[in-house]
């Protein structure tokens, strides 16, 4: 697979590889979308510090910064009980997105064959072949997604309706993987091929990643973009101005319940009663085949309660501080993620191809590809 003629939205990539196989360079997520800072990460601890407090975040880029923290334990250590600690404390970063455990599974496969004064070299490219994969992955549904968004402008403009309106939650953009986004990626392509679209974009508390950093990715790409309160939503469908909805995932059943960010589940009701097209833009790495009912067996990441009772924001003079929202005293609950019942999701578009999200077709899809 390649990564098509069209060059990713943005030269810089949230993580990269520096040379020597020593560190990886990531984008300090955290910072965004009042500061652009790099950090190195230089060994197994630094990045499992960086995915848990969410330097990176998003289920992808989460999946190939967890490949390089293996690699960097093998050049540390590559004995098995130092890999298989390294990969248990990786795993324990973030429980939800299953790409995590998809990406470890994959280094695993490679270092345990391999005795461990062969296991540095041959982890690092591991983790480069997963970084370059997910970059290819991701062109591939933005070509994917591509006809459904060009079909949608053309009903719109028929009727004199103007610019394609189509909504996202959360960040599923090119800062959430390795280049392009999931989400993002049929967006930028449409945007390049000249179709005139607008994003409403989902401030998606309680992190915020849509007002931070959906709203700075699409500000950078020059793709028309108005922030929304998360609770907007609804509203704008109603008054028939969301063609679409777009949001990427977490983790994705067999029967094709969609786990992402929390309030994803919320948006598809509003499609569903509105009419609206609800479309996933699904990595198959994050699928997860081992599970059928998402509500019951997705594991739901519960984060401080501070995510919820404080915001960070820059203040007049140019400095970003965080200040407290709620009374002292009040207990604030911090479910990160909610599952998307299938039947409420119009399709999943994949790498592979637009799915229904449906067992029979998702066991399909994952069936090896004809040679
Ligand atoms: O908590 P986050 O910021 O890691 O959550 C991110 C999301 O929910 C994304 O929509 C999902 O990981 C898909 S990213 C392509």
């Amino acid at each position: 697979m390649t990564g098509g003629e069209l060059e990713p939205p943005h030269r810089l990539r949230p993580i990269r590889a520096l040379p020597g196989g020593e560190a990886v360079e990531i984008i300090d997520q955290r910072r965004l979308p009042h500061e652009l800072r790099l950090a190195r990460l230089d060994g197994v601890e630094a990045v499992v510090t960086a995915i848990r407090d969410m330097w990176v975040r998003g289920a992808p880029l989460i999946g190939a910064t967890a490949a390089f923290g293996v690699a960097l334990q093998a050049r540390a250590d590559a004995g098995d009980a130092a890999m298989a600690a390294a990969t248990d404390r990786l795993q324990a970063s973030r429980p939800t997105a299953v790409n995590l455990a998809w990406a470890l599974q994959r280094m695993a496969r490679v270092w345990a064959a391999l005795a461990p004064a062969d296991r540095a070299a041959a982890t690092w490219a591991e983790a480069e072949a997963i970084a370059r994969e997910d970059l290819a992955v991701n062109a591939a549904i933005g070509r994917n997604g591509l006809p459904i968004l060009q079909a949608l402008a053309a009903r719109r403009a028929a009727v004199g309706g103007g610019a394609l309106q189509v909504l996202t939650h959360c960040n599923a953009g090119w800062l959430a993987t390795v280049g392009w986004g999931t989400a993002t990626a049929p967006i930028y392509q449409a945007h390049a091929a000249g179709v005139p679209l607008h994003v409403w974009v989902d401030e998606t508390r309680p992190r915020n990643q849509g007002a931070s950093l959906t709203a700075w990715e699409l500000g950078q790409a020059g793709v028309p973009h108005t922030v929304v309160a998360d609770n907007a939503g609804g509203h704008l469908m109603q008054h028939r101005q969301v063609d679409l909805v777009i949001v990427g995932c977490d983790r994705v059943t067999a029967r094709g319940d969609v786990c992402n960010k929390i309030g994803t589940y919320l948006k598809a009701l509003a499609a569903r009663d509105n009419g609206v097209p609800f479309y996933v833009a699904m990595p198959t790495s994050t699928l997860d085949l081992s599970l059928a009912d998402g509500l019951a067996e997705i594991p739901i990441e519960e984060r401080s309660a501070r995510e919820v009772t404080h915001v960070s924001g820059r203040d007049a003079s140019g400095s970003v501080l965080e200040v407290q929202l709620t009374p002292d005293g009040s207990a604030a609950a911090n479910p990160a993620f909610d599952v998307t019942p299938a039947r409420l999701v119009t399709g999943l578009i994949t790498e592979r191809g637009l799915v229904p999200a449906q067992e029979a077709a998702l066991r399909r899809l994952m069936e090896p590809m004809p040679r």
